[in-house]
């Protein structure tokens, strides 16, 4: 096993995990976690962020009755309920702790 530091300030693991059709629990994929990861990932890029701030997708989290969700590291806060209008300050934070 390697181990060593993470090497950005900023990781940001938002879930978008996707539940078959019919699935009686709900799933971040459907409430637009998928799209917001990318746009995310988009801003990151616009401001170029890439070295110091990372979006991963990921699988479910825990908060599907909550979702979107996303953790962000290091402070190891869980997002939940996210909407189009927290991406920028998301981002905005992430760029104002490097
Ligand atoms: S499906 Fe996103 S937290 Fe469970």
């Amino acid at each position: 096993m390697l181990k060593f530091p993470v090497p950005f300030e900023t990781t940001i693991f938002v879930c978008t995990h996707k539940r078959p059709e019919g699935s009686p629990k709900p799933c971040c994929a459907d409430r637009g976690g998928r799209e917001m990861r990318e746009q995310m990932k988009e801003m990151v890029k616009a401001r170029g962020l890439e070295e110091t701030v990372k979006v991963y997708a990921s699988g479910c989290l825990g908060g599907c009755n909550q979702g979107p969700m996303a953790i962000r590291y290091p402070d190891g806060n869980m997002l939940l309920g996210l909407q189009q209008s927290d991406l920028k300050a998301l981002i905005d934070e992430a760029a104002d702790s490097d």
